[in-house]
C-alpha cells in the first residue's frame, strides 16, 4: 500500500485525476471503476478540465460503477446514474453504452447481480478502481460484516450510511434502505485500487486502516491490505490520527 499525503482536497483531487489520466493514456480501452459520493467529485472536475484542455480521449474507455440504490429509477435525480452523468459522463467524450452502473430498478435483483459480475469479466476486468471510504470503513456499499468473498450483491444500508447520504436528499426518509454493490472480491480483482480520503470525518477510519494491519470483516477497508497494488491518496485532515511513522510506512 502506497500512501500519498496531500495538504488539501484540491491537491488530492489533482493527484487522483493524474493517475486516472495515465491509465487512460496508456490504454485507450481501459476499464475505469468509478465511485459516487462527495470524495471523487473533485477528481471528476479535474478529469473534465483535462479533457477540455488536453483532449484526453474516452471514446473507447469503459466504466463500471461500484453501486446503485435499489428501487430508484436510473433517471431519478438521486440515482447514481444521474450523479455520474452530471459530474462526469456528460462532460467527456465517453459513449453512454460504455458506462455501466447496476440497474436498481429490475424485477430480479439476483439476476442483475450476476449480469454485472459477468459484464465485468466480459469487458476484461477493472484496470483502476476509485474508492471512497465510509466512516465505518465501508468500501462501495460493503458494510461492516460483509464477507470478503462476496461478489455483486444486495445490501441493507446501515442507519449511519443512510444518515451520511441524507445530505443529497430532502429527508433521511427518502434515502433508499437497500442498494446493489460490487463485492469486496470484485474490488480486490481490480488491477489497481485508488482509495481517496479527505477531511477530519474520515480520520478515525484512516487511523484504523493504517495504524495497524488487522484484517477483519468488521472493517471492510482492511481487505485492501490483501491487494498488492493499492494507492491511498489522503489529505492532512484525513491522516491526522495516523501515527506519523506509519504515514509513509507501507
Ligand atoms: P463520501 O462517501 O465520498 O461522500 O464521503 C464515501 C463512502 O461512503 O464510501
Amino acid at each position: 500500500m502506497e500512501i500519498i499525503r496531500t495538504s488539501n482536497y484540491m491537491e488530492l483531487s489533482l493527484k487522483a485525476a493524474q493517475m486516472v489520466i495515465k491509465v487512460v493514456n496508456d490504454n485507450p480501452k481501459a476499464v475505469l471503476g468509478l465511485a459516487t459520493g462527495g470524495t471523487p467529485k473533485g477528481t471528476y472536475e479535474k478529469l473534465i478540465k483535462d479533457h477540455k484542455e488536453n483532449h484526453t480521449d474516452y471514446s473507447n474507455i469503459q466504466t463500471v460503477n461500484l453501486d446503485e440504490y435499489l428501487g430508484i429509477d436510473p433517471d431519478d435525480a438521486n440515482s447514481y446514474r444521474t450523479f455520474m452523468k452530471q459530474h462526469l459522463f456528460n462532460e467527456i467524450n465517453i459513449q453512454e453504452k460504455n458506462t455501466h452502473i447496476p440497474n436498481g430498478q429490475v424485477d430480479n435483483y439476483e439476476n442483475e447481480c450476476q449480469r454485472y459480475d459477468h459484464l465485468i469479466q466480459d469487458i476484461g476486468g477493472i484496470d483502476i478502481q476509485l474508492l471512497g471510504i465510509g466512516q465505518n470503513g465501508h468500501i462501495g456499499f460493503n458494510e461492516p460484516g460483509t464477507p470478503f468473498s462476496e461478489t455483486t450483491h444486495i445490501v441493507n444500508l446501515t442507519h449511519d450510511t443512510r444518515k451520511a447520504n441524507a445530505r443529497f436528499f430532502k429527508d433521511i426518509k427518502d434515502v433508499p434502505s437497500q442498494a446493489i454493490t460490487l463485492g469486496i472480491k470484485n474490488i480486490l480483482e481490480s488491477r489497481l485500487i485508488l482509495l481517496l480520503a479527505s477531511g477530519e470525518n474520515k480520520a478515525k477510519a484512516m487511523a484504523r486502516l493504517l495504524n495497524g494491519r488487522d484484517i477483519s470483516e468488521s472493517f471492510p477497508a482492511s481487505a485492501l491490505h490483501l491487494h498488492e497494488h493499492v494507492v491511498v491518496i489522503a489529505d492532512e485532515a484525513a491522516l491526522s490520527l495516523v501515527d506519523k511513522q506509519k504515514r509513509s510506512a507501507y
